[in-house]
């Protein structure tokens, strides 16, 4: 079984003293906790927060990503940041999450820009797929092969083997997407069996890509998701918040991973 990844979006959350607060937090928690043998763990906090937390987390294996990337490379685009200033700081960005899709209107093509642009900087994009369709002119449907298969193949067309291999994708129902701010497991995750269905029908194009999936995952059942050949990692939003939460989650996962090798 490869390594796995754990990557935390915190989205529009949390203020400076929260922020030096989770670090505390976590930091004992992990403190006897050797994750890094079988696991990635990366945090998404926001923009502000991308340089101090690299910063607080250096003495930790816990990697920073950001939540996004600009399409553009440099100029006049006010409000933007760049790759190439990412790639100063991080080493992960996602890319198209639901939420951007849906209240920024991203559409295909510029998450086919923001691939570009991330892969050019070499940072690792981790690359939302999700099963609904927002404007990209295929029909609607709770789930759509077509749509998946037309949203990867938009993904990685043009791009080299090897750079395709880098990119991450995450399988991400919004209908599994907890709502609530700050509440863990508000959502109904998506049944790990037909988790496992699309991420093998995503690996049917992209089979060297890591694939891994994200809908309310939690510590009580982040190993549900792990313990299989065919799911890389998870994607927690409401469950990374809290240090005590997303901490119980990677021992959890370090626990049941490391029974299985
Ligand atoms: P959730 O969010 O874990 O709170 O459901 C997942 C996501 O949106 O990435």
């Amino acid at each position: 079984m490869g390594k796995k990844i754990i990557v935390g979006n915190w989205k529009l959350n949390k203020n400076l003293e929260e922020v030096a607060d989770w670090v505390d937090g976590i930091k004992i928690k992990l403190k006897k906790v050797d994750f890094d043998k079988n696991l990635d763990v990366v945090i998404c906090p926001a923009y502000p927060y991308l340089l101090g937390m690299v910063d607080l987390l250096s003495d930790t294996n816990i990697k920073v990503g950001s939540q996004d990337i600009s399409q553009f490379e440099e100029g006049t685009y006010t409000g933007e940041v760049s790759g190439k200033m990412l790639s100063e700081i991080v080493s992960y960005v996602l890319i198209g999450h639901s939420e951007r899709r849906k209240y920024f209107k991203e559409d295909l093509s510029i998450i086919k820009r923001k691939v570009e642009k991330a892969l050019v900087n070499h940072l690792i994009p981790i690359v939302c797929i999700s099963d609904k369709v927002w404007g990209d002119g295929l029909p609607a449907a709770k789930y759509n092969e077509k749509f998946f298969l037309h949203q990867i193949k938009n993904v990685i067309k043009g791009l080299k083997p090897a750079e395709v291999k880098k990119i991450i994708f995450a399988y991400e129902p919004p209908s599994a997407i907890a709502k609530q701010k700050h509440e863990i497991g508000v959502g109904h995750a998506a049944d790990v069996n037909k988790v496992i269905k699309v991420v093998e029908l995503i690996k049917s194009i992209v089979p060297e890509s890591k694939v891994i999936y994200g809908g309310s995952v939690k510590a009580e059942n982040i190993m549900s998701y792990l313990s299989n050949n065919i799911i890389d990692g998870v994607l927690p939003g409401s469950a990374s918040l809290h240090a005590q939460d997303f901490g119980d989650m990677i021992i959890n996962a370090t626990e049941g991973l490391s029974g299985l090798h």
